[in-house]
């Protein structure tokens, strides 16, 4: 059905578009309104109307043969940070962690480069075998669009591979996918990381864009991985070949990734567990560097909390994301994400809603036509299984999500409550 209406008890319309459509911060991130008894209508899979139920004109649809939902009717979440696809689990990295060691112990031959190991030892139909039951997944938990990212290549092939599969996978799920290239994730073994970072500007990222492999470039900014000098060459490279920026910043200690990023042009800042006063400052005087927040892989690395209240009053404008992959992050549930982040981070629920629905599509450029129930963007929601958006952050390990619709059409449902 392309064409429909429904009615709900609650209506999250989300981040309102203003004059100026840069990212949400301050008021026009945290105003995000609950409509009561609202209505949803689209036509041709776009949004045509959506408000309060009482004011739908008669020329858009007649509530009397609208369908009623009993739950609150969200925009779809907007994944905007994953490392799918990979292939393959390391719990036994976790209970190593449990037991005392940190990640950066792990990461020299473990880490990214064990997932680089399982990725290479598996075929391609094993790996589509392995990610697209996970994607499902994040179908179920209201997941309507995604970024998928390679980084478990660590050769040009390799990577060129990764990509390729990701590009596949985009395919053959129901989300919007958008690729980025993390060309600089790990130094490769027997590599140095100016020879590795030669490569991937002369090599990698202008083979990836030839061949319209990726949308972005990402570049994990860290003392056991590369340098702000290193983000700024590649996002040059990355510029000049027609693909976005991305940056992982600051998560396991201060590197001035966060205000490096800025300069950098890069469309997000992400994790910022060990940002600066610089940092803040830099992501709160720009309207193009979103601060992507993983409130998951803090908990599970039991890493610092990111200075959120400071970021927020600084009028930063902040996405949420889920990081899901199988070394800092093994959660694919954005719903859990927010829980986590409402009680780790105090980020109040429909603040939370706006940063993993509009600004998650602004970080991955997807903000014309996802991202909020507004008249012509794509109709892409979810129908929780209550009337109260604040039981996604009050339930954690609970999926909230009873449908989720892409295109106006219902692609996930485990409930009856909309027939
Ligand atoms: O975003 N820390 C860098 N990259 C990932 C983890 C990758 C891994 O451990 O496999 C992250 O946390
Ligand atoms: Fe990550």
């Amino acid at each position: 059905m392309s064409h429909g209406l429904l009615l709900a008890p609650a209506l999250v319309v989300g981040v309102a578009h203003g004059e100026w459509d840069g990212p949400a911060n301050g008021d026009r991130l945290s105003n995000v309104q609950v409509i009561k008894d609202g209505a949803l209508a689209w036509g041709d899979g776009v949004v045509t109307w959506a408000g309060p139920a009482g004011d739908l004109p008669p020329e858009v649809g007649d509530v009397r043969q609208a369908t009623r939902v009993k739950g609150a009717i969200l925009p779809g979440f907007v994944d905007c940070h994953t490392h799918v696809p990979f292939f393959g689990w390391r719990a036994n990295e976790f209970e190593a962690r449990l037991a005392g060691l940190t990640y950066r112990d792990l990461h020299g031959g473990g880490g990214i480069y064990r997932s680089a190991r399982l990725l290479a030892g598996a075929s391609d139909e094993e790996v589509m075998r392995f990610c697209r039951p996970l994607v499902d997944e994040m179908l179920a938990h209201g997941t309507t669009a995604i970024e998928l990212k390679t980084g478990y290549g660590l050769s040009v092939e390799a990577e060129l591979r990764q990509a390729r599969l990701a590009r596949r996978l985009a395919r053959e799920v129901s989300q919007t996918a958008s690729v980025t290239l993390l060309a600089c994730h790990a130094v490769p073994e027997g590599r140095t990381r100016e020879a590795w970072v030669d490569e991937v500007c002369h090599e990698l990222i202008p083979r990836a864009a030839a061949e319209g492999l990726a949308d972005a470039v990402d570049v994990y900014v860290e003392d056991i991985a590369f340098t702000v000098a290193d983000l700024a060459r590649v996002a040059e490279t990355a510029r000049a070949n027609g693909l976005a920026v991305r940056c992982h910043a600051d998560q396991l200690g201060h590197s001035g990734a966060a205000e490096a990023a800025v300069g950098a042009g890069s469309r997000s800042a992400d994790h910022l567990n060990h940002i600066g006063p610089a940092g803040i400052e830099a992501l709160a005087g720009n309207d193009q560097t979103v601060a992507v927040l993983l409130p998951v892989s803090t908990l599970f690395l039991r890493a610092e909390p990111p200075p959120v209240a400071d970021m927020l009053t600084a009028g930063v404008a902040v996405a949420l994301a889920t990081d899901f992959n199988p070394g800092t992050s093994p959660c694919l549930s954005v719903p859990e994400v927010i829980a986590v982040a409402a009680s780790l981070y105090r980020l109040p629920t429909l603040t939370a809603i706006g940063a993993a629905t509009f600004n998650a599509a602004w970080v991955l450029g997807l903000q014309e036509r996802l991202g909020s129930l507004t008249l012509g963007k794509r109709a892409d929601f979810v129908v929780l299984d209550t009337p109260d958006p604040a039981m996604i952050a009050y339930r954690p390990g609970h999926n909230p999500v009873l449908e989720t619709w892409i295109g106006g059409q219902r692609v996930s449902s485990r409930g009856p409550w909309t027939d």
